[in-house]
């Protein structure tokens, strides 16, 4: 029998079959329902992929603290992906407390695809990096980039991906090497928690917190990012009634969000396990130039040290706007209301299954590219 002809679609048919595939995925609110927190994160890897969050290249402006010198010197410069020198004969396991002496080690918790991850393992060639999310479609995802196979065909592995509950009980079988291995080291040198603790039950914020402060070691550094209060995701899921009223959201396919102010960062980090570096609010104008609209985006990112030693990393500002530079984004003068580029009568987003109709990454993720 002959197969049938290949079907030349237009973009704009290509447009609406996709369409039509997401919608087919959709999850009803029964199984919204009966689904766990793990495999409402699963559904929306296996829906979104790879790229949904950019990656955040922006940390190699806000971690200076972990940058070497000419990353710090000039931030903007495009960093190499991970290669490989095709020595590598590690298997993909968590490493022994021996090979990774010698580096800086640390802790990307909840780490979807390694947006996070890998640019800090770009930027500088000390890190070694454990990254774990509970989303097991996540985390293969993660395992699936080119450079995730690179780093472990490579003489000198740089990360170890699992999956694992951040907010478990201590004694948890996703954390027990891992704690031994923390331990073995006296502490990570570092932990990031970016755009994770929105994403959990408020109930469970606090046994994630006290987890890093169990692997740091005292004068470890803590970089938090998450969503903040203001932010345009926010009032769209508010205007859409997607809040139980206590200041947790529950976006289009089921998972959570929070958006913190200032004084709720200040909350989440008690100051006998951490001493505050710097909490503040990263506030974004960014343009989608093909809808002609301005989004208002807001962040919250503080900077904490664990408590018992000094920093080991001596604090660094980021010092100018640098962002300005590339005109990719602008500074935020005040958090007005949203505004459009093209005026009052621009038309205004269009509908979408999310928080995130008028361009799904930026407003999903809060990233912003450079
Ligand atoms: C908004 S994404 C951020 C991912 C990543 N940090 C990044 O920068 O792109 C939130 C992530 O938190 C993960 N997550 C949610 N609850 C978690 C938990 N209890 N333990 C580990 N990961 C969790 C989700 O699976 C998801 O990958």
């Amino acid at each position: 029998m002959e197969g049938k002809p290949h079907a030349h679609k237009t973009a704009g048919e290509r447009k609406a079959s996709s369409r039509r595939v997401k919608r087919k995925a959709k999850l009803s609110k029964a199984a919204k329902e009966s689904m766990g927190d793990d495999e409402l994160w699963d559904h929306f890897y296996s829906q979104k992929g790879v790229r949904f969050y950019k990656d955040r290249h922006w940390l190699r402006r806000e971690l200076m603290e972990l940058m070497p010198a000419e990353v710090r010197r000039a931030p903007l410069t495009w960093c190499a992906p991970l290669g490989s020198d095709g020595c590598g004969t590690a298997v993909d396991v968590l490493p022994s407390a021996e090979e990774v002496r010698g580096f800086v080690v640390g802790l990307e918790a909840g780490c979807g695809c390694g947006s996070a991850a890998f640019p800090l393992l770009r930027a500088n060639a000390d890190i070694f990096l454990l990254a774990t999310d509970f989303s097991g479609e996540a985390i293969r995802l993660l395992k699936s980039r080119d450079e995730y196979e690179n780093q472990l065909s490579s003489s000198r592995r740089r990360c170890h991906a699992w999956v694992s509950d951040v907010a478990a009980p201590v004694a948890d079988a996703g954390w027990l090497e891992v704690e031994h291995l923390a331990a073995t080291l006296d502490g990570l040198h570092f932990l990031t928690l970016v755009f994770v603790l929105s994403a959990l039950p408020r109930d469970r914020v606090r046994a994630a917190v006290k987890r890093a402060a169990r692997l740091l070691r005292p004068g470890g550094l803590l970089f938090f990012r998450d969503y903040g209060d203001g932010d345009l995701a926010q009032r769209r899921l508010d205007d859409r009634g997607q809040t139980d009223g206590a200041g947790t959201y529950e976006r289009g396919e089921g998972t959570l969000a929070r958006y913190f102010s200032l004084s709720d960062v200040e909350a989440l980090f008690p100051r006998d396990l951490f001493c505050k570096v710097e909490v503040k609010h990263v506030d974004r104008d960014i343009t989608n130039r093909a809808k002609q609209i301005t989004m208002n985006r807001r962040w919250v990112q503080a900077k904490y040290v664990r408590a018992g030693a000094p920093p080991l990393f001596p604090p660094c500002d980021a010092g100018a706007d640098l962002l300005n530079e590339t005109g990719a984004a602008r500074r935020r003068a005040s958090p007005a209301a949203t505004t459009s580029a093209a005026g009052p009568t621009a038309p205004p987003p269009p509908p979408g299954d999310d928080d995130a109709p008028a361009c799904a990454d930026a407003v999903e993720c809060g990233c912003f590219a450079w």
